[in-house]
């Protein structure tokens, strides 16, 4: 079962899935790794797993259509069964999108604080309890069916990032066990629900 992993920034998601993928009962295995930008711990981490890398940046493209055709086609390359969004900090378009199944990991109990800076807004909130939610992605922000959560408390005394640390350990188990079980046992999508198991999308 092969995954395309697609990152933005320190990897540490895409690293779970790289450990769990050394284990063969984990039933799949990272092909590549893409990312929007250069210069990130993610795309280093790849290149330590001897996992080839691509890069696609917007601002290579005339515009954003060129830009979701030319990553589509990047992807497809590497032949995927699915595409896992891990950080990944760019809205991913209809070429992409209309390719691949992608699942997201986003560090809040969606359908609360979407977006790039839902900790940061969960603590402003003021919530006792967020979390993290693995998602198949639409065309939305953060906004597709549901497959996975964990609830994370708040504690006193958080800041943005004593929080974002605690929803990472928790969302990389959840990341990798998810997408484990997706590879395993398959998926199917009924409406906006997903359930794992027998039957695949
Ligand atoms: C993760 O919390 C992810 O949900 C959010 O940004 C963080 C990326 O962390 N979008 P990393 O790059 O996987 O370390």
């Amino acid at each position: 079962f092969r995954l395309v992993v697609l990152v933005s920034g320190s990897g540490t998601n895409l690293q779970a899935l790289l450990d769990a993928a050394t284990d063969h009962a984990f039933g799949a295995t990272v092909v590549a790794v893409g990312a929007d930008r250069t210069g990130i711990e993610g795309l280093i981490r790849a290149e330590r797993a001897g996992v080839p890398t691509f890069v696609e940046r917007v601002g290579d493209h005339p515009d954003r259509e060129k830009w979701d055709e030319s990553l589509a086609e990047r992807i497809a390359e590497h032949k995927p069964d699915l595409v896992v969004s891990a950080g990944f900090m760019k809205i991913l378009g209809p070429r992409v999108l209309g390719a691949f199944p992608v699942v997201n990991t986003h560090p809040a109990l969606l359908p609360a604080f979407p977006g790039a800076h839902a900790v940061r807004d969960a603590l402003a909130y003021g919530v006792r309890v967020t979390g993290c939610t693995v998602h198949l992605v639409d065309a939305g922000v953060d906004t597709g069916p549901v497959i996975a959560q964990e609830a994370v408390a708040v504690r006193e005394g958080d800041d943005e990032e004593s929080l974002h640390e605690r929803i990472k350990g928790v969302e990389r188990g959840l990341l990798v066990e998810t997408v484990g079980r997706m590879a395993r046992e398959g998926w199917t999508l009924t409406g906006r629900t997903v359930r794992l198991g027998p039957g695949r999308v």
